[in-house]
């Protein structure tokens, strides 16, 4: 238990942040076909190697989470050796749910005893597991929130049973028409029956981490779009209503905002003061995406790429913190 919550502390500590580089084989390929270059293993591998080894990069970034192949290809011995603590995306994915059109449910309990033991093996000391949200018409159901807040609590027990540290990320989409007030309603609702369900299982609050939409935004296909100042107060007012205390903290996912975009979001987030948690960022696209550009899969851009990366992940770090500054930015 000590140990789970020196980790949990660790991944949110003061000005650092987490890196999610666990896209799956699909979804790089779709960003690899953006800088014309071919989806194997071996380029998989050369990029995750440049991402982790820059260096200077844990002074920003506590953990990288990564995806099943990356960690077979030794990549956790690269993190660590750079100071970054390596994780580990666990769940397999989403399927529809049956009986409920639009609906998903995140699969991956069989068997996940087995491959935690596997991945202690490999360097991780923590995970991940996403489940998803769609707001739409009459959704989300309850029935579907509910069976993904039970295996979501399930995936956590497991994790602590084996030292590992779970990041809980139950991601509300942004894809619709909703208003902000629909989509703070429906994270608050979420939250709630997810917490509930952490509490049946015994989960230890103190070693874990949640992951949470970057923010309680409108919907992409909404008229009526709401300030980054009126997305931090409701992100933060929904949270503060929902996640209890002894939870370290709260990371965000980038969903689809531009790089800079959800820095801004983040630094007036991170302006907020006297919350019980640690708020901070967990990228993927938000990191990843201008960095992917600047290497555009060649070797002799790796330094300019691993330069790209290091400023994000600073800019996100001074962010955390709300000091982030048009002039910081543009020091680079
Ligand atoms: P994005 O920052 O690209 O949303 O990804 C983070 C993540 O881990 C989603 O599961």
């Amino acid at each position: 238990m000590n140990d789970l919550v020196i980790i949990a502390k660790k991944l949110v500590a003061e000005g650092k942040g987490v890196l999610a580089a666990d896209w799956g084989v699909g979804s790089i390929g779709t960003r690899f076909e953006k800088i014309g270059l071919e989806n194997t293993p071996e380029n998989r591998k050369r990029y995750r190697e440049m991402l982790f080894g820059t260096l200077g990069l844990s002074e920003y970034i506590s953990g990288v989470i990564e995806f099943d192949e990356t960690i077979r290809q030794g990549l956790a011995e690269v993190l660590k050796k750079n100071g970054i603590m390596p994780g580990i995306k666990v769940d397999k994915g989403l399927v529809d749910m049956a009986n409920f059109p639009g609906e998903k449910v995140s699969e991956g309990l069989n068997g996940l005893r087995e491959r935690l033991k596997e991945y202690v093996g490999m360097g991780a000391v923590f995970c991940k597991w996403r489940m998803v949200v769609t707001i739409g018409g009459e959704l989300p159901t309850r029935a579907c929130v509910e069976t993904n807040a039970r295996a979501m609590a399930q995936y956590a027990a497991l994790c602590q049973e084996q030292g590992l540290v779970p990041i809980v990320e139950p991601e509300v989409l942004k894809e619709g028409d909703h208003t902000i007030e629909k989509a703070a309603e429906v994270t608050e609702e979420t939250l709630r029956l997810v917490f509930e369900m952490l509490g049946d299982h015994k989960v230890k609050l103190e070693g874990m981490i949640l992951k949470s939409s970057m923010a309680v935004c409108s919907g992409t296909g909404c008229p009526v779009q709401a300030n980054p100042e009126m997305v931090a107060e409701k992100t933060v007012e929904v949270l503060r209503r929902v996640v209890p205390p002894a939870v370290p903290g709260v990371v965000f996912l980038s969903g689809g905002q531009e790089a800079i975009e959800a820095t801004i979001n983040l630094n007036l987030i991170g302006q907020i003061r006297s919350l019980p948690w640690r708020l901070t960022f967990s990228y993927e696209r938000a990191l990843e995406e201008p960095t992917l550009f600047a290497w555009g899969g060649k070797d002799e851009n790796v330094e300019k790429a691993q330069k790209v990366l290091l400023h994000r992940a600073k800019m996100n770090s001074l962010a955390s913190l709300g000091k982030y500054t048009e002039e910081a930015e543009n020091e680079i």
